[in-house]
């Protein structure tokens, strides 16, 4: 028998993502959402949510584009750091060592340092509770060439990218390769 342990946000893992944008003034930001994932297909969408208290909400609205910054794992830090403190008040960029660079594509940053970059377009807003959950359509993906495999795709383990564990607010790297998709379960096919 299962144990309940409640209504809570415990899917883990989520992805560490650094999300980038420009307030009103102008200046570059990036803050760290664990609450995102790819939601659609085509058109290409992936789905971030933020507090209406984090200065990441009104640049977003404001913009009306933000771009999601993969960490690689050697990155953690810099990725945590953009999860602790406000761009209200600190120039995330500049403490943390790293560059902004002004995506051609979205009125937004990305980080030059970060292997991974997927540039998005606002493309709905949804109004949740506490968070609320920007849709956004993915207009590129930006490459690092060291990082790239087969196919010219991102290579997970080159990328190295972070998961975290909601549950006990932890990091952690990926694991082993455990089997193709639309492949090894074909085994149970009768
Ligand atoms: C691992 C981690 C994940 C986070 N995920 C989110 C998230 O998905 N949504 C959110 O609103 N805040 C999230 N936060 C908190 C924000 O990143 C934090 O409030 C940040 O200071 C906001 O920065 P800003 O005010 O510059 O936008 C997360 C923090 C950490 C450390």
């Amino acid at each position: 028998m299962k144990q309940s342990i409640g209504a809570k946000t415990l899917a883990i893992p989520t992805p560490v993502w650094l999300v980038g944008t420009y307030d009103a003034a102008g200046k570059a930001n990036i803050a760290t959402a664990a609450w995102g994932g790819i939601c659609c297909s085509q058109p290409p969408c992936l789905t971030v949510s933020f507090r209406k208290a984090t200065h990441t909400y009104a640049a977003i609205i404001e913009r009306q584009g933000y771009t999601v910054n993969i960490p690689s794992a050697d990155q953690v830090t810099e990725a945590d750091f953009a999860g602790i403190v406000s761009g209200r008040d600190t120039d995330k960029f500049a403490a943390a060592g790293l560059t902004p660079v002004r995506s051609e594509l979205v009125d937004a940053p990305y980080i030059a340092e970060f292997p991974l970059i997927i540039e998005c377009r606002l493309l709905h807003t949804l109004e949740i509770g506490l968070h609320t959950q920007f849709v956004g359509e993915i207009v590129d993906v930006k490459a690092d060439p060291a990082v790239l495999g087969e196919k010219g795709y991102p290579d997970i383990r080159k990328v190295r990218p972070i998961a975290w564990d909601s549950a006990h607010k932890g990091y952690y790297g990926i694991g082993e390769f455990l089997g193709q998709a639309w492949e090894i379960g074909n085994r149970l096919k009768k």
